[in-house]
């Protein structure tokens, strides 16, 4: 039986909510990931370092027995100050920039983003890199292509920040990787796999609907180029983000959970491509080579030979796809 062997693998863009949903998700994430960006749009948002810690505290609970490193970035606010960020500078993984009412409880985010020189000079300033959900408030499939041009303002204006464009999914987005020394990104599984007809081609699937939405078959197969080439500016960010059955078909949550099925998707997909030599850097060297102040716990995750069924629901969340049998298997 074959195995594949991973060293310290890393999620570099996952949403564990809180309360009960975070006690129920973190460990898919915890088995299969060392440590992960846990994204701060929690109610209230994680906007103040004595909510940062009492975040990390609970996702490491959750995690337990397994060692887990959350990496927690501010819910950006442009009136954070020095005095408040600079004391914290050690800890601090980063600031997530949520345009304000764009996705799921981004509706504190931010109103104005020409208002944001201040705050992002201190974060270039104290060596805080900014994550960015890019989308304009545009017509849905162009608003990460739209929202570039702000991404080259910040690029351009803050050559020292550390720019990363969260779950990137479209070609223009590709290219503009080249553009800038200080900008990386970050691509879901769910990005690489489907397009906006696997969404809506047919009967709608609302377990597929997240944001940004899928593309063309001409943006996903650039991000699968993007990707298998090993480039050193992508790492793997899940983008997993549960929310109920009865939220996601009542009130059209957007959000794709993928937590469960993350490695071995990703196996499968490399191996289709025969490039699994590619998986390892992508889901474990990248993130520590982009942001090298990270502590990674040390720790093999292993997958082997075994096919499995996805079930149809994990608790009260539906994967992006039950009844799928995979190849791979964490062990
Ligand atoms: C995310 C969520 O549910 O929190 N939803 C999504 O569609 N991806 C927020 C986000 O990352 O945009
Ligand atoms: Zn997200």
């Amino acid at each position: 039986m074959s195995q594949i062997s991973l060293p310290s693998p890393l999620d570099m863009h996952v949403h564990l909510r809180q309360d009960d949903m975070l006690h129920h998700v973190t460990p898919y994430t915890a088995q299969q990931f060392v440590g992960a960006v846990c994204m701060p749009n929690t109610l209230p948002p994680v906007d103040s370092m004595k909510r940062y810690d009492a975040y990390v505290a609970e996702i490491k609970a959750a995690a337990a027995p397994l060692e887990f490193e959350p990496y927690v970035p501010l819910f950006l606010r442009p009136d954070y100050t020095r005095e408040e960020l600079e004391p914290a500078v050690d800890r601090l993984f980063g600031a997530k920039l949520y345009p304000a009412g764009v996705t799921t409880n981004s509706e504190g985010g931010v109103k104005e983003v020409e208002k944001l020189e201040p705050v992002l000079d201190l974060l270039q300033d104290l060596g805080i890199p900014l994550l960015v959900h890019g989308e304009t408030d545009g017509y849905s499939p162009d608003r990460e292509r739209e929202f570039l041009a702000v991404y080259d303002h910040f690029a351009k204006t803050f050559p020292k920040l550390r720019i990363t464009m969260e779950h990137i999914t479209c070609a223009d987005t590709v290219d503009f990787l080249e553009k800038h020394d200080n900008v990386f990104a970050t691509v879901t599984l769910h990005h690489l796999l489907y397009t906006l007809d696997d969404v809506l081609g047919g009967l709608f699937n609302p377990f597929l609907f997240c944001k940004p939405i899928c593309k063309s078959a001409k943006d996903r197969d650039a991000l699968q180029a993007l990707v298998l080439s090993g480039h050193p500016k992508v790492m793997f960010g899940s983008d997993s983000a549960p929310h109920t059955e009865v939220m996601k078909r009542t009130e059209g949550m957007a959000g794709c959970f993928t937590a469960p099925v993350l490695l071995p998707m990703l196996a499968e997909f490399f191996e289709d491509n025969d490039a699994l030599d590619k998986l390892e850097p992508f889901v474990c060297d990248r993130a520590r080579e982009i942001y090298p102040r990270i502590r990674v716990p040390e720790r093999n995750v292993v997958l082997e030979n075994t096919e499995w069924t996805v079930p149809p629901r994990y608790g009260s969340v539906v994967p992006i796809n039950p009844g799928d049998r995979l190849r791979w298997q964490v062990v």
